[in-house]
């Protein structure tokens, strides 16, 4: 049986759409006027002194996001890696509200910066994946990973899209005992309890799957090429930190 968070777990307010972003701060305890863990407000005054989140409701979304990433092992060498979740090509237009919203990316420029690390992986759109991989620098050395998400509602000329391709390049060919597979499925809901929520916002799951897929190990240095939500940052922490 899974283990209940500290404080017991409220099933009312935890559900699996509230499991999906942490902590930057983790193990710290935090001093007076410090902020949430999780949603990243102050914490009010009266709580506990040793309480890193404000309330139960984010206390227990922390630790449901928690659950779902992996631990990995510490690296006998620290690599370099990096994940680049950047819009899909044609649909940049979607976050021009966002501060970093700087266009179209441009993806060959992006392939070429993600050849430069270790072991690298890009979230794309099955519609895109064919104009994408011939951008790769190095073809020969990438891999394609599934991440079965379910359909989303909307008009399209063929198949409603239900999967999103993740190309690849490992920094170590290991192969995870929790998430061995190079494809995942996983529905994924927004985030109620984290502010900082984005569409396109990636689970817990679905970074602690990537990082199974690279290779990555405690230790090794992750570049989140953008962040959006912060929540693959908060998953690698998750996965390298201490509780
Ligand atoms: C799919 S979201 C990333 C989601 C993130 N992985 C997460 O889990 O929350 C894409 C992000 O890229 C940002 N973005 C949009 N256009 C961009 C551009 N031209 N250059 C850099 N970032 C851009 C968006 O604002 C958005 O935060």
């Amino acid at each position: 049986m899974e283990p209940s968070p500290p404080g017991g777990l409220d099933v009312s307010t935890a559900g699996r759409a509230d499991a999906s972003s942490e902590d930057l701060r983790d193990a710290s305890r935090p001093a007076a006027g410090d902020t949430c863990a999780w949603c990243r407000e102050p914490i009010p005054d009266g709580r506990r002194k040793d309480s890193i989140t404000c309330s139960r409701r984010c206390r227990q979304a922390r630790w449901r996001f928690r659950q779902e990433v992996e631990r990995l092992e510490l690296a006998e060498r620290a690599l370099r890696l990096a994940v680049a979740d950047p819009p899909y090509p044609g649909l940049a237009h979607l976050y021009r509200d966002h501060p970093d919203f700087a266009g179209e990316v441009d993806h060959a420029s992006l392939l070429q910066e993600l050849d430069g690390f270790d072991g690298w992986a890009l979230c794309t759109s099955s519609e895109a994946l064919p104009s994408v991989l011939p951008l790769c620098p190095n073809p020969a050395q990438v891999r394609i990973a599934a991440w079965v998400r379910g359909s989303r509602s909307g008009r399209a000329r063929g198949p409603l899209s239900s999967w999103e391709p993740v190309i690849y390049k490992p920094a170590r060919d290991v192969v995870s005992t929790r998430q061995p597979d190079d494809s995942l499925v996983y529905t994924a809901r927004p985030r109620l309890t984290d502010p900082g929520w984005v569409i396109g916002a990636k689970p817990a799951a679905f970074a602690s799957w990537v990082f199974s897929l690279l290779g990555a190990r405690s230790g090794d240095e992750l570049h989140d090429l953008f962040p959006g939500s912060g929540g693959i940052a908060r998953a690698w922490r998750a996965a390298t930190e201490a509780c």
